[in-house]
């Protein structure tokens, strides 16, 4: 699915950056992904994405 249209960046890059680098907020995420940047209307979706794998990777940990 793609979350920034004017840069062709979908949820699995952004939850790449997560997994892989840690990012936290849009802040990082830009450190690592071009987006946000034109239109900016990818930023909220982005950030729930960051979130939600954030969530995610900590019940993961949990369990393991
Ligand atoms: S959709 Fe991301 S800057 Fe336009």
């Amino acid at each position: 699915m793609f979350v920034c249209m004017c840069y062709n960046v979908t949820d699995k890059d952004i939850k790449h950056a997560v997994n892989t680098h840690g990012v936290g907020n849009i802040r990082e995420l830009k450190q690592h992904l071009q987006l946000g940047d034109n239109c900016g209307k990818c930023i909220s979706m982005a950030q729930d994405i960051i979130d939600t794998q954030i969530i995610d990777e900590s019940l993961f940990k949990d369990v393991g």
